[in-house]
C-alpha cells in the first residue's frame, strides 16, 4: 500500500490483488478504531466502578451500610448492573473480552462484600464478647420478696383449722343485703344497715335480695353455706358443715385502729347435737395453736342478731400472762364474736333447727395478727400502705 500517496480519489494496491477503494479502507479503519475505543471505554468504566465499589465496601462500618452499597452497585438498576447490560452494544469481536472483564469484576466485588460482611460480623461478636460479664465477679442478687403478712396469717389460720376438719370456702365480697343482714335476723332498721356503716353499691335492688353492698362481715357466707349443704342433704346425706370462710370485708371506718377494708375469718359448724362445749373446744384449739400453749380463752356474754346465745371471746394476755398490764388492762384481750347459730338463721338456710344445731364465730385477721405479734402498730393503715421498710420486717 502506498501510504505516501495522498492524491485523493482512490488508494490502489501495488500488488496484483484487486484494488480496494481508499475511502472503504478509511471506513474499515474507523470501524476498527471505534470498536477498539468502545471496548477501552467500557473497560475503563468497569474498572472505575470496581474501584469505587471496593473503596466504599472496605470503608463500610456495618451490615446495613454494606447492604446499601451492594444495592447501589449490584441491584437491579445498580451502577455495575447497568454497565453490564451495555456490553451487548460492544462490537461483536471485542464483546467477549469486555464480558470476561465484567464477570471478573462482578465476582471480585461480590467476594469483597462477602469478606467485609464476615469481618463486620466477627467484629460485632468480639464487641459482644468484650461486654459479657466477668463470671468470677459476685452476682447481683435479685430482690426476693415475701407474702404480705396478712396473707401469711391467713395461711397459718387456714392450716390450724384444716387440722380439725374445717374446709376453706369463699363467698362474694359484693353481696346482697339478704345474705349480709336479712337472713341473719337483722331487723329492717338495724344501724348496721345504715349507709354510714356499710358501702352500698349503686345497682338496682333485687325484689327479694334487697340492695347490693360490699359485705361488712364474713357472716354473709353462713346462709350461702347452709344452702349449698342443702344439695348434699337432698341426696339423702345428713347435714355436716365445717366451713372456714376467710374474706375481705368492708365498713365505713377509717382511723388508727380501723381500715375500710379488712379481713375476717369465720368458722361455722352445723350438725346433730353440736353444743356450746364444741365452740369452746374449737376456740381453745385455735388459741393454743396460734398464740401458744400457755394462752387461755374465755367467753363473755354478748349480743349478736344471728347467734343465741352470743359470746365475745377473749384471750389471756401474752405479755402479763393474764395478770393485767398496760397492754391488756385486766389480763385479757378481746378476740371477737361467736355464738350458737340462731334458729331463724338455720331456717333461712333451709335447715331444721329442731334436728340440727351449730355454732359460728367471726374474728378479724388483722386483729389476731397484732395480738400474736404483740405488735403495737400506732396506725393499722400502715398494713396497706405498701411501705417496704415496714413490710420487710415480717
Ligand atoms: N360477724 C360478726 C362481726 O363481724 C362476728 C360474728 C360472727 C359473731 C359469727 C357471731 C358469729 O362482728
Amino acid at each position: 500500500m502506498n501510504i505516501g500517496d495522498r492524491g485523493g480519489g482512490e488508494i490502489t494496491r501495488q500488488t496484483n490483488e484487486t484494488s480496494i477503494p481508499r475511502n472503504e479502507i478509511w471506513r474499515e479503519l474507523l470501524v476498527v478504531l471505534a470498536a477498539q475505543k468502545y471496548k477501552e471505554f467500557m473497560e475503563q468504566d468497569l474498572l472505575k466502578i470496581k474501584n469505587d465499589a471496593s473503596s466504599l465496601i472496605i470503608a463500610a462500618e456495618d451490615e446495613q451500610e454494606l447492604n446499601a452499597i451492594k444495592l447501589d452497585f449490584m441491584g437491579r438498576s445498580g451502577k455495575l448492573t447497568k454497565l453490564v447490560k451495555e456490553i451487548k452494544n460492544v462490537p461483536e469481536d471485542r464483546r467477549a473480552e469486555v464480558g470476561r472483564l465484567a464477570n471478573e469484576i462482578l465476582g471480585s466485588v461480590e467476594e469483597l462484600i462477602e469478606r467485609r460482611l464476615t469481618e463486620l460480623k466477627g467484629r460485632k461478636r468480639a464487641a459482644v464478647k468484650k461486654q459479657t460479664m466477668d463470671i468470677t465477679l459476685p452476682g447481683k442478687r435479685p430482690q426476693v420478696g415475701h407474702l404480705h403478712l396478712i396473707t401469711q396469717a391467713i395461711e397459718e389460720i387456714s392450716i390450724i383449722f384444716e387440722h380439725i376438719g374445717f374446709t376453706r370456702v369463699r363467698y362474694p365480697e359484693v353481696e346482697w343485703d339478704w345474705y349480709a343482714f336479712g337472713s341473719l335476723n337483722f331487723p329492717k332498721d338495724h344501724p348496721a344497715r345504715d349507709d354510714w356503716e356499710t358501702f352500698f353499691i349503686e345497682a338496682e335492688p333485687d325484689p327479694k335480695m334487697g340492695p347490693m353492698l360490699l359485705t361488712p362481715h364474713t357472716s354473709s357466707g353462713q346462709v350461702r353455706e347452709m344452702l349449698s349443704a342443702g344439695k348434699s342433704r337432698a341426696k339423702g346425706e345428713g347435714t355436716r358443715i365445717k366451713m372456714l370462710n376467710i374474706a375481705k370485708c368492708y365498713r365505713r371506718q377509717s382511723d388508727v385502729s380501723h381500715t375500710q377494708m379488712f379481713h375476717q375469718f369465720e368458722g361455722m359448724v352445723i350438725g346433730e347435737g353440736v353444743s356450746i362445749a364444741d365452740l369452746k373446744g374449737t376456740f381453745d384449739f385455735f388459741v393454743h395453736s396460734y398464740f401458744g400453749g400457755n394462752r387461755k380463752s374465755r367467753l363473755r356474754p354478748f349480743h349478736f342478731q344471728f347467734t343465741e346465745p352470743s359470746v365475745e371471746v377473749d384471750v389471756s394476755c401474752g405479755v402479763c400472762n393474764g395478770r393485767g398490764c398496760k397492754l391488756c388492762k385486766g389480763g385479757w384481750l378481746e378476740l371477737g364474736g361467736g355464738g350458737m347459730v340462731h334458729p331463724n338463721v338455720l331456717r333461712n338456710g333451709g335447715i331444721d333447727p329442731k334436728k340440727y344445731s351449730g355454732f359460728a364465730f367471726g374474728w378479724g385477721v388483722e386483729r389476731v395478727l397484732m395480738m400474736k405479734e404483740g405488735l403495737e402498730i400506732d396506725d393499722l393503715r400502715i398494713l396497706y400502705s405498701n411501705r417496704l421498710d415496714f413490710l420487710e420486717q415480717f
